[in-house]
Protein backbone atom coordinates (compact mmCIF):
# COMPACT_ATOMS: atom_id res chain seq x y z
CA UNK A 1 0.00 0.00 0.00
CA UNK A 2 1.13 3.56 -1.01
CA UNK A 3 1.02 6.44 1.48
CA UNK A 4 0.46 9.79 0.42
CA UNK A 5 3.35 12.50 1.64
CA UNK A 6 1.67 14.33 4.10
CA UNK A 7 3.57 17.91 5.00
CA UNK A 8 4.13 18.57 8.39
CA UNK A 9 1.80 20.87 10.01
CA UNK A 10 3.71 24.42 9.47
CA UNK A 11 4.06 27.29 11.88
CA UNK A 12 4.90 30.04 9.73
CA UNK A 13 7.88 32.52 10.20
CA UNK A 14 6.05 35.59 10.27
CA UNK A 15 3.11 33.78 12.94
CA UNK A 16 2.82 36.34 15.30
CA UNK A 17 1.19 33.80 18.09
CA UNK A 18 -1.74 34.65 20.25
CA UNK A 19 -1.58 36.93 22.68
CA UNK A 20 -0.90 35.21 26.38
CA UNK A 21 -3.68 37.55 27.81
CA UNK A 22 -6.16 35.24 25.53
CA UNK A 23 -5.51 32.36 27.84
CA UNK A 24 -4.78 31.13 31.33
CA UNK A 25 -0.70 30.58 32.21
CA UNK A 26 1.15 30.52 35.66
CA UNK A 27 1.17 34.38 37.43
CA UNK A 28 5.04 33.86 38.16
CA UNK A 29 5.88 33.97 34.30
CA UNK A 30 3.80 36.93 33.51
CA UNK A 31 6.49 39.16 31.41
CA UNK A 32 8.66 36.30 30.70
CA UNK A 33 6.76 35.47 27.24
CA UNK A 34 6.06 36.79 23.66
CA UNK A 35 3.48 34.91 22.50
CA UNK A 36 1.51 31.84 22.67
CA UNK A 37 2.55 30.02 19.78
CA UNK A 38 0.78 26.46 19.99
CA UNK A 39 -2.15 26.75 22.82
CA UNK A 40 -1.93 23.31 24.73
CA UNK A 41 -5.93 22.05 23.21
CA UNK A 42 -4.15 22.16 19.76
CA UNK A 43 -0.92 20.32 21.06
CA UNK A 44 -3.51 17.94 22.45
CA UNK A 45 -5.52 17.62 19.38
CA UNK A 46 -2.68 17.18 16.85
CA UNK A 47 -0.99 14.40 19.57
CA UNK A 48 -4.38 12.42 18.80
CA UNK A 49 -3.45 12.62 15.30
CA UNK A 50 -0.12 11.42 15.47
CA UNK A 51 -1.53 8.43 17.46
CA UNK A 52 -3.67 7.23 14.97
CA UNK A 53 -0.97 7.78 12.37
CA UNK A 54 1.17 5.95 14.74
CA UNK A 55 -1.18 2.86 14.87
CA UNK A 56 -2.06 3.11 11.02
CA UNK A 57 2.03 2.38 10.61
CA UNK A 58 2.92 0.17 13.90
CA UNK A 59 -0.48 -1.47 14.78
CA UNK A 60 -0.62 -4.84 16.30
CA UNK A 61 3.11 -4.79 16.56
CA UNK A 62 4.98 -4.13 20.01
CA UNK A 63 6.48 -1.39 20.72
CA UNK A 64 9.28 0.27 22.89
CA UNK A 65 8.82 3.57 23.62
CA UNK A 66 11.87 5.38 24.52
CA UNK A 67 11.11 8.53 26.11
CA UNK A 68 13.92 11.50 25.74
CA UNK A 69 14.08 13.23 29.12
CA UNK A 70 13.43 15.91 30.44
CA UNK A 71 11.85 17.64 27.24
CA UNK A 72 9.77 14.87 26.19
CA UNK A 73 7.78 13.65 29.05
CA UNK A 74 4.65 15.51 28.49
CA UNK A 75 4.83 14.60 24.74
CA UNK A 76 5.59 11.10 25.13
CA UNK A 77 2.91 10.65 27.90
CA UNK A 78 0.04 12.00 26.05
CA UNK A 79 0.98 10.71 22.83
CA UNK A 80 1.24 7.21 25.09
CA UNK A 81 -2.35 8.29 26.36
CA UNK A 82 -3.70 8.56 23.09
CA UNK A 83 -2.50 5.45 21.80
CA UNK A 84 -3.50 3.36 24.49
CA UNK A 85 -7.22 5.01 23.79
CA UNK A 86 -7.07 3.63 20.40
CA UNK A 87 -5.86 0.29 21.49
CA UNK A 88 -8.61 0.18 23.84
CA UNK A 89 -11.56 1.02 21.34
CA UNK A 90 -10.51 -0.39 18.22
CA UNK A 91 -9.34 -4.03 16.89
CA UNK A 92 -5.89 -2.58 16.32
CA UNK A 93 -3.68 -2.31 19.14
CA UNK A 94 -0.09 -1.94 20.41
CA UNK A 95 1.51 -3.25 23.21
CA UNK A 96 3.77 -1.15 24.81
CA UNK A 97 6.87 -0.79 26.89
CA UNK A 98 8.27 2.32 28.43
CA UNK A 99 11.98 3.04 29.08
CA UNK A 100 13.31 7.39 29.67
CA UNK A 101 16.42 8.24 28.66
CA UNK A 102 17.72 11.82 29.65
CA UNK A 103 19.74 13.81 27.54
CA UNK A 104 21.60 17.42 28.62
CA UNK A 105 22.86 19.45 25.69
CA UNK A 106 21.75 23.25 26.25
CA UNK A 107 22.43 25.99 28.26
CA UNK A 108 20.59 28.77 28.26
CA UNK A 109 19.21 28.98 24.81
CA UNK A 110 22.38 27.61 23.01
CA UNK A 111 23.27 24.24 22.24
CA UNK A 112 26.61 22.46 23.95
CA UNK A 113 29.13 20.59 22.10
CA UNK A 114 29.09 17.87 25.36
CA UNK A 115 26.14 15.46 25.38
CA UNK A 116 25.20 13.36 28.08
CA UNK A 117 23.26 10.56 27.60
CA UNK A 118 21.76 9.53 31.08
CA UNK A 119 19.96 6.22 31.93
CA UNK A 120 21.21 4.81 28.75
CA UNK A 121 24.78 3.23 29.00
CA UNK A 122 22.67 -0.55 28.56
CA UNK A 123 19.92 -0.51 26.44
CA UNK A 124 20.69 -3.98 25.32
CA UNK A 125 16.70 -4.49 25.90
CA UNK A 126 16.89 -2.60 22.26
CA UNK A 127 17.86 -5.68 20.69
CA UNK A 128 15.51 -7.00 17.71
CA UNK A 129 12.50 -5.13 19.13
CA UNK A 130 10.46 -1.84 17.24
CA UNK A 131 11.73 0.97 19.11
CA UNK A 132 9.57 4.15 19.17
CA UNK A 133 12.08 7.29 20.42
CA UNK A 134 9.65 10.09 21.57
CA UNK A 135 11.50 13.34 21.46
CA UNK A 136 10.21 16.98 22.50
CA UNK A 137 11.88 19.12 19.83
CA UNK A 138 14.32 18.35 17.77
CA UNK A 139 16.58 21.65 16.53
CA UNK A 140 19.92 21.51 14.81
CA UNK A 141 19.39 17.54 14.77
CA UNK A 142 22.35 16.69 15.63
CA UNK A 143 21.49 15.63 19.54
CA UNK A 144 18.57 13.20 17.84
CA UNK A 145 21.37 12.13 15.42
CA UNK A 146 24.00 11.52 18.40
CA UNK A 147 21.16 9.64 19.81
CA UNK A 148 20.23 7.57 17.13
CA UNK A 149 23.97 6.00 16.50
CA UNK A 150 23.92 5.22 20.12
CA UNK A 151 20.41 3.22 19.94
CA UNK A 152 21.57 1.81 16.67
CA UNK A 153 24.42 0.04 18.40
CA UNK A 154 22.19 -2.37 20.68
CA UNK A 155 20.29 -3.47 17.65
CA UNK A 156 16.91 -2.84 16.80
CA UNK A 157 15.00 -4.16 14.43
CA UNK A 158 13.25 -0.70 13.64
CA UNK A 159 13.79 2.86 15.56
CA UNK A 160 10.97 5.16 13.97
CA UNK A 161 11.17 8.75 15.28
CA UNK A 162 8.07 11.05 17.15
CA UNK A 163 9.02 14.59 17.63
CA UNK A 164 6.73 16.87 18.81
CA UNK A 165 8.19 20.07 17.01
CA UNK A 166 10.62 20.28 14.35
CA UNK A 167 12.88 23.47 14.04
CA UNK A 168 13.44 25.38 10.50
CA UNK A 169 16.99 25.17 10.82
CA UNK A 170 19.55 25.71 8.11
CA UNK A 171 21.60 22.58 7.92
CA UNK A 172 18.89 20.52 9.00
CA UNK A 173 19.62 17.54 7.36
CA UNK A 174 20.88 15.54 10.65
CA UNK A 175 17.93 14.07 11.66
CA UNK A 176 13.75 14.51 10.12
CA UNK A 177 11.93 12.64 12.82
CA UNK A 178 9.37 10.32 11.13
CA UNK A 179 6.23 12.05 12.93
CA UNK A 180 6.28 15.44 13.49
CA UNK A 181 3.61 17.30 15.45
CA UNK A 182 4.69 20.85 14.26
CA UNK A 183 7.64 22.76 12.37
CA UNK A 184 8.24 26.29 14.21
CA UNK A 185 10.28 29.06 13.24
CA UNK A 186 13.79 28.93 14.05
CA UNK A 187 13.05 30.83 17.61
CA UNK A 188 13.37 29.28 21.38
CA UNK A 189 9.82 28.17 23.07
CA UNK A 190 9.44 26.87 26.46
CA UNK A 191 6.53 25.31 27.91
CA UNK A 192 5.03 21.58 28.00
CA UNK A 193 7.49 20.43 29.04
CA UNK A 194 10.38 22.35 27.33
CA UNK A 195 12.54 24.34 29.29
CA UNK A 196 14.96 27.77 29.89
CA UNK A 197 17.28 26.32 32.39
CA UNK A 198 14.73 23.76 33.46
CA UNK A 199 12.23 26.75 34.01
CA UNK A 200 9.03 27.15 32.29
CA UNK A 201 7.93 22.88 31.79
CA UNK A 202 5.19 23.99 34.57
CA UNK A 203 3.38 25.61 31.36
CA UNK A 204 1.12 24.06 29.50
CA UNK A 205 1.01 26.30 26.08
CA UNK A 206 4.06 26.76 24.01
CA UNK A 207 4.90 29.52 24.31
CA UNK A 208 8.22 32.49 22.85
CA UNK A 209 10.16 33.67 25.64
CA UNK A 210 11.05 37.16 26.24
CA UNK A 211 14.00 38.87 26.38
CA UNK A 212 13.01 39.92 29.98
CA UNK A 213 12.51 35.92 31.04
CA UNK A 214 15.92 35.03 28.96
CA UNK A 215 17.86 37.53 31.56
CA UNK A 216 15.46 36.26 34.68
CA UNK A 217 16.78 32.68 34.22
CA UNK A 218 19.95 33.01 32.99
CA UNK A 219 22.87 31.36 34.23
N1 LIG B 1 13.30 25.25 23.66
C1 LIG B 1 13.64 24.38 24.65
N2 LIG B 1 14.55 23.42 24.49
C2 LIG B 1 15.16 23.34 23.27
C3 LIG B 1 14.84 24.21 22.22
C4 LIG B 1 13.87 25.22 22.43
O1 LIG B 1 13.53 26.05 21.55
N3 LIG B 1 15.61 23.85 21.16
C5 LIG B 1 16.35 22.79 21.57
N4 LIG B 1 16.09 22.48 22.84
MG1 LIG C 1 16.33 21.75 27.87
Amino acid sequence: MMFAFISPLQIKDDWPGYSLDLFSYPAHYSGDLDCVIIPHGVIMDRTERLARNIMDDLGDHAIVVLCVLKGGYQFCADLVDRIKDLSHNSNRTIPMTVHFIRLKSYLNDESTEDLHILGGEDLSFLAGKNVLVVEGIVGTGKTMKTLLKHVEAFGPKMIKVAGLLVKRVLHSSACVPDYVGFEIPNRFVVGYALDYNEYFRDLNHICVISNTGKMKYKI
